[in-house]
Formats: structure tokens, C-alpha cells, sequence
């Protein structure tokens, strides 16, 4: 009885001793002595395993130049955070344009490459990347790229996942066509037409979503009308459409995720060449309804969903 009394007090002594000893020291060999043993992070654990998990969110979006617009991504910012209320959330914009704009405003946003190497150096372990784009076309791709560099090697993760953009499939363009039908305002009437304006795509084949997303849009109302500016449908076929169902007035909404520059201007803008200005020419009226897909719950909910998904994956 007393050996075994005897061995487990020895041991126990070296447990209390080596714990005592050897942090302190391991700590200060980094010549630190902030005492915050796991916040450090320079990597190797202090050889007792891998530092503690820490969740984090990346929301990456294309960004926007326009102030008022910002209020889609908060509004997106707000509904993450309410669904995932324990985890970080960060923002990364993929639009270096944008970003290099408002950094002569001197705002500075990540790109999504700086803001993961961000998080690595902050300590994060599990990390879900969050597409806000509404097709993945270039934008999603180079996120993409830049995801992947933080998959293996020095750069890794411990686990690093991506959510799609808002039409990943076919469940996501009914709900996100019923989501857009349900916001439009009951004022309007049956013979006035509804003029969708998405971003499109003219560098690559995801800009086919576009034509999908239309054809769902027509089947659940004939005018309804999808067009986009830099791919296809185009303005000209919504004007087709338009004359030959002799619309004299329509609303106008963006398919985009904040009503940024392009609904502003391309839109809903004064100039000759928006939107508004050719339709004017063609005898149709305009009530230009300047509201981003972010700023509609439902389809927010559609990005949240991808989201949650990708939090599975690496939980
Ligand atoms: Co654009």
C-alpha cells in the first residue's frame, strides 16, 4: 500500500514541479513574459500539442465605393452574427479597385489574402470563408486560389472551408427567385414590369446562371425581367419583352448584393446610356427601387445556409 501511496505522491510532485518549471521558462525563451501562454502564437506549441481551437468567419464580398450601400453587408454582418454569435467574424473584399478607392479616402479593407494571413497570425484554427458574390465566376474563382494557399503546408489551417455564392444550385436560384418576387411592393400592378439588373459576366461561363435565373423569373411571372450589364440577357432583349407586352411602366431593382455604382448610375442613374434613360426613350416610366439582395433576409439566409455548411465541414 505504500509503495503504490509513494510512487503516485512522486509522480504527482513531478507532474506540479515540471508544470511549474518548464512554462514559465518555455515562455520566456521567446523573451515574452505577457504570461498569455496560448495567445503568442508562434506555432510550435511549446511541445505540449497544438494550441487550442479557435473558430473564426471570413465574409468576403465584392465591395462597394458608395457609402449608402454599405448598408447591405451590416445587414448581412448583423444577420451572421446573430446565427453564429461565439465565432469572429471578419471582412475581406475581392474588388481591388474598390479597395485601392478607399484607401485614398483612407479606409483600408483587406483582400481576402491579407485578412486570412490575418487570422493565421491572430491564432485562428478553424476558419469558414463566406462567397457573397451571386454567381461563381472570376471573383469566386481567385477567392478560390486564394483559399487554397491556406490549406497546406507553413500557411495552413488546421481545417479551412469555402461557402459558395448566392446560386450554388438549383434548390438556391428557386429560393432566391421566390425571395426576390416576395419583396417586390404591392403597389405594383400586374401589367407593370419588374427590370432585374444583375451584374452578369463576360469572362466567364457561370454567366449562364444569369439566363437560368431569368427563365425562373418568367415562369413565375412574365414580366419579371432579368438582364444584366456586362453579360447576357442584355438590355436590348428586356426591351424586346417589353414591347411586345406594351409595358409603359417598371420597377427597377438590382440583382446585385448592395445597390452600389452599377444601380446607382448604370440603373437608375440620369445619364443617357442607364437603364432608366433608354427606357424613358421607349415609353416606359420608371420607379427605381435602389436595394441590394443583401438587404433582403431571405436570400441573405441563402448565403447564411452556405455558411453553416461550410462551418460543418470542419467542425
Ligand atoms: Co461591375
Amino acid at each position: 500500500m505504500f509503495p503504490l501511496a509513494g510512487t503516485l505522491l512522486i509522480l504527482a510532485i513531478t507532474i506540479i514541479a515540471g508544470a511549474i518549471l518548464l512554462r514559465p521558462a518555455a515562455c520566456r525563451a521567446h523573451g515574452r513574459g505577457d504570461g498569455d501562454h496560448h495567445a503568442h502564437g508562434h506555432g510550435h506549441g511549446h511541445g505540449r500539442g497544438a494550441p487550442p481551437d479557435r473558430d473564426g468567419i471570413l465574409l468576403v464580398a465584392f465591395g462597394t465605393s458608395i457609402p449608402q450601400a454599405r448598408a447591405a453587408l451590416d445587414n448581412i454582418e448583423r444577420r451572421a452574427r446573430e446565427r453564429f454569435p461565439e465565432t469572429d467574424i471578419r471582412w475581406a473584399w475581392t474588388s481591388s479597385m474598390i479597395r485601392r478607392k478607399l484607401a485614398r479616402r483612407g479606409e483600408v479593407i483587406d483582400s481576402p489574402l491579407i485578412a486570412l494571413a490575418k487570422m493565421k497570425e491572430e491564432g485562428f484554427t478553424r476558419v469558414a470563408v463566406q462567397s457573397l458574390h451571386t454567381i461563381p465566376g472570376v471573383e469566386f474563382h481567385q477567392l478560390r486560389e486564394t483559399v487554397d494557399i491556406f490549406r497546406r503546408g507553413h500557411h495552413a489551417f488546421g481545417h479551412i472551408s469555402l461557402g459558395p455564392p448566392l446560386l450554388a444550385s438549383h434548390a438556391d436560384l428557386e429560393r432566391a427567385v421566390d425571395g426576390v418576387i416576395a419583396a417586390i411592393p404591392p403597389e405594383r400592378r400586374v401589367d407593370e414590369a419588374v427590370v432585374l439588373m444583375g451584374h452578369g459576366s463576360e469572362r466567364h461561363a457561370a454567366d449562364l446562371l444569369y439566363r437560368a435565373a431569368a427563365a425562373a423569373f418568367a415562369e413565375r411571372d412574365p414580366l419579371v425581367l432579368l438582364g444584366s450589364v456586362e453579360g447576357h440577357p442584355d438590355l436590348d432583349e428586356i426591351l424586346a419583352r417589353c414591347r411586345e407586352r406594351q409595358i409603359r411602366k417598371a420597377w427597377l431593382l438590382p440583382f446585385m448584393s448592395v445597390a452600389g455604382d452599377h444601380a446607382r448610375n448604370d440603373l437608375a442613374g440620369d445619364d443617357d446610356d442607364s437603364w432608366k434613360s433608354v427606357l424613358a426613350r421607349h415609353g416606359i416610366e420608371s420607379i427605381p427601387m435602389l436595394r441590394g439582395t443583401a438587404e433582403n433576409d431571405r436570400l441573405v439566409d441563402i448565403w447564411l445556409d452556405h455558411l453553416q455548411a461550410a462551418r460543418e465541414r470542419i467542425s
